[in-house]
């Protein structure tokens, strides 16, 4: 039976949020399976073992959570997700109902729309020299068309972000971050379940697709409201973070952004690499539902393994250079948005956002360049920043 590297390594502190690559690496390089002592787990940061993983929802389920605490032995600190915490049979017509709801057909009547609130975005930008990254552009871009599609109304939209924290917060431990957002949660939690009540939702949007599922019978009355809550929890940090990493990557790549702004059509390819690069999304954990091998190391029954997404995305064994920014690049297979069953039901919106944000901005600036220090922003599961002062100089 091979050793299994125990490692004290904390990947849910503050220096390692401040600079993850060097534990990434060490979690890679150690073996395929590591144990963290600290939280009882086992990690690994492979490409190989972390899609192998996630394409064998039998033996590593998500129903036990998909975060640190097995639901079994642990009662869940909010109600599980309807989606993303099951397992077949019960995921697959919820899932099915989504996929419908968000397929690319569903979603091509958006893509004008998306196309026109980014280049608004954009010349509203060229009227000013400076700029922040993430609450002029990563946030803002999101935070209109997101609620927009989805058929929300107008009042407190910008409450979607901080209930994105919290539910990205808390599949980590109870650490400062999660007891912050545990603070700020009861009238956030209010909001968004008013939010995906029927009555709250315009006609048109996915909120009232999923409706009208439940009314065919595809999936029950109840689990409607819970359904478009995924949604809400999952669609918004997610994207601001993505757009946010592309942003923070060109300001430090000007050759990069040269390239985009020569052919804005390379801006779906480089929302792509942006999210191989500083995955949004860095960790997800399974349960072994049974004993489990995994890159030849043994696994018990009951097991969480924590799965280092953003490590896999520049694994050496995966990719050439991975440590590079090249917007060129294939980043085909990456696993930024999973893989499998539970993979990203909204990656097509996602990528439709982050495609029409660099494109917009690509034709309009010759450059996008620093302008002051970049601020972290911490969270137990998200990548990304909190302020990136850039300046746009126009073509
Ligand atoms: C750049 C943006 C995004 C990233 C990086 C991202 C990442 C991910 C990842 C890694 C998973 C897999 C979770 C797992 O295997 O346990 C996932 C699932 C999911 N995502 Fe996204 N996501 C993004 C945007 C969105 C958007 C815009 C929506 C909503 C429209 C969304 C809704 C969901 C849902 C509902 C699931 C659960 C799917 C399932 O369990 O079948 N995501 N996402």
């Amino acid at each position: 039976m091979p050793d299994i590297p125990s490692l004290d390594l904390d990947p849910f502190s503050a220096a390692f949020f401040d600079d993850p690559y060097p534990g990434h690496a060490l979690v890679r390089e150690s073996a395929p399976v590591v144990f963290l002592p600290r939280y009882g787990c086992y990690a690994t940061g492979r490409h190989a073992e972390i899609h192998a993983m996630l394409t064998d929802w039998e033996s590593y389920v998500s129903s036990r959570g998909v975060g640190v605490t097995d639901y079994k032995t642990h009662p869940p600190l909010r109600g599980p997700s309807l989606v993303l915490e099951t397992d077949p049979p019960l995921h697959t017509h919820r899932r099915e109902v989504l996929n419908q709801v968000l397929s690319p057909a569903a979603l091509r009547a958006l893509r004008p729309r998306f196309a026109a609130e980014a280049e608004a975005l954009a010349e509203h930008l060229a009227a000013r020299e400076l700029c922040c990254g993430i609450r002029d552009i990563a946030e803002a871009f999101p935070l209109t068309v997101f609620p927009d599609a989805l058929g929300m109304g107008q009042e407190g939209r910008e409450s979607l972000l901080p209930y994105g924290n919290f539910v990205f917060n808390s599949m980590g431990p109870r650490n400062d971050l999660l007891e912050a957002s545990l603070a700020e949660l009861p009238p956030l939690n209010e909001w968004v379940t008013r939010q995906s009540a029927r009555g709250a939702l315009v006609a048109e949007g996915f909120g009232t697709a999923i409706y009208a599922a439940a009314d065919r019978g595809e999936i029950g009355a109840e689990e409607a409201p819970l359904v478009v809550k995924a949604l809400l929890s999952a669609g918004v940090d997610t994207t601001v973070n993505g757009i946010g990493a592309a942003l923070a990557a060109f300001a430090a790549h000007p050759g990069e952004w040269a390239k985009l702004h020569a052919n804005p059509a390379l801006a779906r390819g480089a929302f792509e690499e942006a999210i191989r690069y500083e995955s949004p999304v860095q960790t997800f954990f399974r349960t072994t539902s049974r004993p489990a091998e995994l890159g030849g190391t043994p696994l018990p029954e009951g097991a969480k393994v924590l799965m280092f997404l953003a490590a896999a995305n520049r694994d050496p064994r995966r990719w050439d250079a991975p440590d590079r920014f090249d917007i060129g690049r294939n980043a085909a297979g990456h696993v930024g948005f999973g893989a499998g069953i539970h993979m990203c039901v909204g990656q097509v919106l996602a990528r439709m956002e982050g495609e029409a944000v660099l494109a917009a901005l690509a034709r309009r600036f010759a450059r996008l360049e620093p302008a002051g220090p970049a601020v972290r922003r911490h969270n137990n599961t998200l990548r990304g920043l909190r302020a990136l002062p850039l300046r746009l100089v126009p073509a």
